[in-house]
């Protein structure tokens, strides 16, 4: 079946990786959008334009011209402690633009995949499935919670996909957790982790191959997709080191109050998947699976940047 495919934010991680995913179909015809200049390679399976989401007129013009059947967005402003500081800017990139997609998604008749969060949960009686009771702690979580309203009430044609803990190696994209760790367990660097954290974390490539699924198969409503294993962070944080060959001495328990975060955490959360399993015929990546995936990644990136 043929469909276009619009991406927003498709310079972040998981775009990136939407991106990629989406332009091996050659029965789609991909456009993909981000504020500055495309980062993923481009080629002539796909085709880029400049769009800042927040720009309503922008947006819509964008959407009456290209015609998308389903528009993902994958946009976000992902600092979650940054979002209790910068409550308007933040506001604007995860609720406001959300309602300029949510407008121009009418005008067309296109679906509208939103990317969410287990951050709309409070973390006290995780994993959640599809049915849960939000109740979101910190701003960026709230901020989250109004965007997936904005498109439940946009109509029956929609998609929300919720995932946590996304992890995985893109260009130019902020740090994340695993990045991170990496970087510091391979310079012999002591690390504190927290152990009173659960949930599932996600190779982006994996929560990818998810969303690229239930665009094919036209699914509509509410999904999680997220790694298959429930873990705490510390957990994880030692599972990669003993992929990777570090010491997984360097990593010291620590608890969430330690850090002293703007943003409060869920911290017993976690993402049931058994819908988007039963419904998509999938089986999400196990920690150690998609660590081992990780790992290939970050030594070619590595390489890649040491001109080996
Ligand atoms: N990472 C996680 O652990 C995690 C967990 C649960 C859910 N999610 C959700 O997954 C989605 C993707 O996150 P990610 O991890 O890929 O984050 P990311 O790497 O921070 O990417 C987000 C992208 O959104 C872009 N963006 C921000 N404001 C924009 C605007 N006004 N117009 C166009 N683009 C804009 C950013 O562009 P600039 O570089 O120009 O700022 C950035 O490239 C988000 O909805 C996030 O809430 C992520």
């Amino acid at each position: 079946m043929y469909k276009r495919i619009l991406i927003t934010g498709a310079n972040g991680l998981v775009g990136q990786k939407l991106t990629a995913i989406f332009a091996e179909d050659r029965s789609m015809d991909l456009l993909a959008t981000a504020r500055q200049p495309a980062t993923a390679n481009t080629s002539s399976n796909f085709g880029y334009t400049p769009l800042d989401m927040t720009s309503r007129g922008d947006v819509k013009e964008l959407v009456w011209n290209f015609e998308p059947d389903v528009i993902i967005n994958a946009g976000a402003y992902t600092n979650v402690d940054g979002c209790e500081r910068e409550k308007e800017v933040s506001w604007r990139a995860n609720v406001t633009a959300v309602e300029n997609l949510v407008a121009a998604s009418r005008l067309t008749g296109a679906k509208l995949l939103q990317i969410s969060t287990d951050y709309v949960f409070d973390g006290k009686s995780g994993p959640y499935d599809e049915t849960a009771m939000p109740n979101p702690l910190s701003y960026y979580g709230r901020e989250k919670l109004a965007a997936e309203n904005a498109v439940r009430n946009s109509g029956d044609n929609w998609l929300i996909v919720r995932t946590m803990v996304v992890y995985g190696i893109a260009q130019q994209v902020k740090k994340n957790f695993a990045i991170w760790l990496s970087g510091e367990l391979s310079q012999g660097r002591n690390v504190r982790v927290v152990d009173d954290q659960f949930g599932n974390p996600t190779l982006a490539d994996d929560l990818s191959r998810g969303i690229y699924e239930l665009v094919r198969r036209g699914k509509k409503g509410v999904y999680n997709i997220a790694g298959a294993d429930f873990i705490s962070r510390y957990d994880f944080a030692v599972r990669l080191a003993k992929t990777f060959g570090f010491d997984p001495a360097l990593i010291s328990p620590i608890k969430t109050s330690d850090l002293s975060q703007p943003a409060p955490r869920p911290l017993l959360s976690g993402l049931i998947t058994l819908k988007a399993q039963a419904e998509l015929g999938l089986n999400f990546f196990t920690a150690d699976e998609s660590l081992r995936l990780f790992k290939g990644q970050y030594l070619e990136s590595a390489s890649l940047q040491n001109g080996d």
